[in-house]
């Protein structure tokens, strides 16, 4: 039996330094078609030469914006550009945040967090879901998850501290991503009868990623003691072990924190 390579498609790259990347790096090396979904082209481009130098098989859909309608049409472009390939695994990871008191927080802010952490949200599952459900169990001789899994594919959003907890200076990014996990939580339940995996991950504590490495310029030792920052490699791997869950023992939430974090 000739094998399909399952895809994978993640939304947020950034930079090429974080979460996304290292995600898409990862599934990429797992057997994976990768898709690619940013605002940044050049970023984009760059992680994909990568991974297509390192064997694997990466394609670029940038966007504009993340409004659905811009969404909607990246996943149309990569259903078309792998009409064969089942769509497995989606990761939402893009995320806007503000850090301000509450007085002084815009309504622009306050729409842009809306905008990025819930509506795209829900643009993004539902292009995602609308494949899955289209498909049969994955199978084995399929890259990804063993043929036994019982699984139609995998939807992963990253979440932040304030996802469970609101703060000082986070009231309209943790409203905002609250809200990602309110969504996450009843896609769960909805469409697991249907062997659909929808998982949210709170990553508790500052990623390394070459936006935080500038915040931490006057403190080397915090780059290099692995303790007390997460690693988005490690990030990844997590993110990896929840699409092999078997159907018998799913997580639907994760938290992931350094081994010093003070929670
Ligand atoms: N960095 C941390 O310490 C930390 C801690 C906890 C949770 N998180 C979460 O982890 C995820 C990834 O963050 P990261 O640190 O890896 O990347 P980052 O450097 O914080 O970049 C943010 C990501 O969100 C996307 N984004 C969409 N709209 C945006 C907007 N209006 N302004 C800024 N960014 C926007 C970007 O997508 P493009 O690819 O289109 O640029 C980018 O990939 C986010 O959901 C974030 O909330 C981060």
């Amino acid at each position: 039996m000739s094998s399909v390579r399952p895809l994978f498609v993640v939304a947020g790259i950034g930079n090429g330094t974080g979460t996304g990347a290292a995600t898409a790096r990862l599934f990429a090396k797992s057997g994976y078609r990768v898709a690619l979904i940013s605002r940044g082209p050049d970023y984009l481009n760059k992680l994909a030469t990568e991974l297509n130098q390192a064997g694997g098989e990466a394609a670029t859909f940038p966007l504009k914006d993340y409004t659905p309608a811009s969404i909607k049409s990246a996943f149309t472009s990569l259903k078309s550009h792998w009409p064969s390939s089942p769509l497995r695994v989606a990761v939402f990871n893009a995320g806007y945040g503000v850090w301000k008191p509450f007085l002084d927080i815009t309504e622009d802010e306050i729409r842009e967090s809306i905008d990025t952490n819930i509506l795209a949200a829900f643009a993004f599952a539902r292009a995602a879901l609308l494949e899955f459900t289209k498909l049969e169990f994955e199978t084995a001789n399929e890259g990804g998850v063993a043929g036994d899994a019982r699984k139609r594919g995998t939807l992963i959003f990253t979440g932040a501290t304030a996802s469970i907890r609101g703060n000082t200076l986070t009231s309209a990014f943790s409203a905002s991503k609250f809200g990602i996990r309110a969504l996450s939580q009843s896609l769960a339940k909805e469409f697991s009868k249907q062997n659909i995996h929808v998982a949210h991950s709170i990553i508790d504590g500052t990623i390394l990623t070459d936006r935080t490495k500038s915040q931490h310029s006057d403190d080397p030792s915090w780059e290099a003691n692995q303790d007390v920052r997460l690693d988005p490699n490690s990030i990844a791997r997590s993110y990896l072990h929840l699409v092999r869950q078997d159907s018998s023992a799913w997580t639907w939430e994760i938290d992931l924190r350094p081994a010093h974090e003070k929670w």
